[in-house]
């Protein structure tokens, strides 16, 4: 739905829904923060800078094109926060906004391509909680507040789990091949229930972390991560039932 039929009262595919967007302010984290919003969603923005949240919560709270449903930001640094932070802030979110019915994972560290030879041992055990083991004690922390919800959905966005399985994708590949693997046995643990689990898989964007793999200039592939917008917002209404346990591949 476009923000002006949301302006004039429309129904969005989100409408009345809480939405937690882990990343928001990352090249995706952000464009789909603002669809949500736009779509009715009263976005969670979790992210590690305050400054960057900032701006994606004016970017919401005060939209051109009409009011939407006032953000909440939620600065949290992956690296850092234990699962104890993340039970405190799953009730924050109940304390504050009464519910919880979607979890998008957007937020990934990638430093740049590098023999494992050569990965410095606490950036690659960083780069693997960051990418799984976090969104992973996220998740957890949330699904009880989920499971309250008559519909709701857990979505990662993953890159590919093949090509980032070739050399010098270190620890972000190997955590794109245990999503894709988190995907499948986190839908086969709660596939009777009301909580959905999906993947997103974006083709190239151009964003920060692709800029870390590819130079900028050459890389004619990349679209803007706006364009992957609506598949997240698909993915977390009601009718992104229709990719459930499954890693959606959209064309852009
Ligand atoms: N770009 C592509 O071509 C591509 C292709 C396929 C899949 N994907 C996937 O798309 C998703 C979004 O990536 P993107 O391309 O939008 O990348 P991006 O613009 O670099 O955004 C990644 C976000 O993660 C945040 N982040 C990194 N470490 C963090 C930490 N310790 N705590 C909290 N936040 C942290 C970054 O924060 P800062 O802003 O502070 O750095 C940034 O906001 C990722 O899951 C990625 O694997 C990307």
């Amino acid at each position: 739905m476009s923000a002006g039929a949301a302006a004039a009262g429309a129904r969005g595919a989100l409408d009345g829904r809480v939405v937690l967007v882990n990343g928001a302010h990352g090249g995706l984290g952000k464009a789909a923060s603002l669809a949500c919003a736009r779509d009715g969603a009263t976005v969670v923005l979790l992210g590690r800078k305050t400054p960057k949240l900032n701006r994606v919560y004016d970017a919401i709270a005060r939209h051109a094109e009409g009011p939407l449903p006032e953000p909440v930001n939620l600065p949290v640094d992956l690296a850092g926060a234990g699962p104890d932070d993340y039970a405190d802030l799953a009730r924050r979110i109940e304390g504050q906004l009464g519910r919880l019915d979607g979890l998008l994972h957007c937020a990934a560290e990638f430093k740049g391509l590098t023999p494992l030879e050569h990965t410095d041992p606490a950036d690659f055990a960083r780069t693997l909680h960051v990418d799984l083991t976090a969104r992973w004690w996220l998740t957890q922390a949330c699904l009880p507040l989920l499971r309250r919800a008559e519909d709701a959905a857990v979505v990662f966005v993953v890159d590919d789990p093949i090509a980032t399985a070739g050399a010098y994708w270190g620890a972000y590949g190997l955590a794109q091949s245990g999503q894709a693997a988190m995907v499948t046995m986190l839908h086969a643990e709660l596939a009777s229930g009301a909580v959905r689990v999906a993947g997103l898989q974006p083709g190239p964007m151009r964003t920060p972390l692709r800029a870390n793999a590819y130079v900028e200039a050459d890389d004619a592939r990349a679209r803007d991560p706006a364009e992957y917008a609506a598949a997240c917002v698909h993915l977390l209404s009601a009718q992104g039932a229709d990719r459930r346990g499954t890693i959606w591949r959209p064309a852009a």
